[in-house]
């Protein structure tokens, strides 16, 4: 009994560690850990956007606009929008740009 508790404790600290080690490809944008640490403060845990702060993400206008674009905007800013070249990689700004635009209904 004590050593099976044991090891789903191993394996529960396991997926907890490489779950937060790497920032794996996310499967949605809010779920994704480089969102809610860089974006979320201003374009809301949901992506939904804040007054006087964020635009949505997930609207219509947003996720209609081209990939390329969208990878402009998070490199290299926009207005109030700070830019991101330099704080996150191409890689990671490239899984955001396919998260926004996967998101289109
Ligand atoms: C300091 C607040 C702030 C942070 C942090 C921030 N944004 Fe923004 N973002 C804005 C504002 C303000 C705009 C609106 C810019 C404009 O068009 O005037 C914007 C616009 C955008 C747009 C364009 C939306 C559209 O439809 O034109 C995208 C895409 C975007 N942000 C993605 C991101 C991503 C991804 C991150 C995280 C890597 C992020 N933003 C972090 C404030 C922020």
């Amino acid at each position: 009994m004590k050593a099976s508790r044991l090891a789903v404790a191993i394996c529960s600290l396991l997926f907890a560690l490489t779950a937060t080690a790497q920032t794996p490809p996310a499967a949605t944008l809010t779920e994704n850990p480089v969102f809610q640490k860089n974006c979320a403060k201003c374009h809301g845990k949901t992506g939904e956007g804040r007054h006087f702060a964020g635009p949505s993400l997930v609207s219509e206008k947003t996720t209609s606009t081209s990939a390329d674009e969208l990878r402009d905007i998070i490199t290299n800013g926009k207005h109030h929008m700070p830019k991101f070249a330099g704080k996150l990689t191409p890689e990671e700004i490239n899984t955001l740009v396919q998260q926004i635009t996967a998101s289109k209904k």
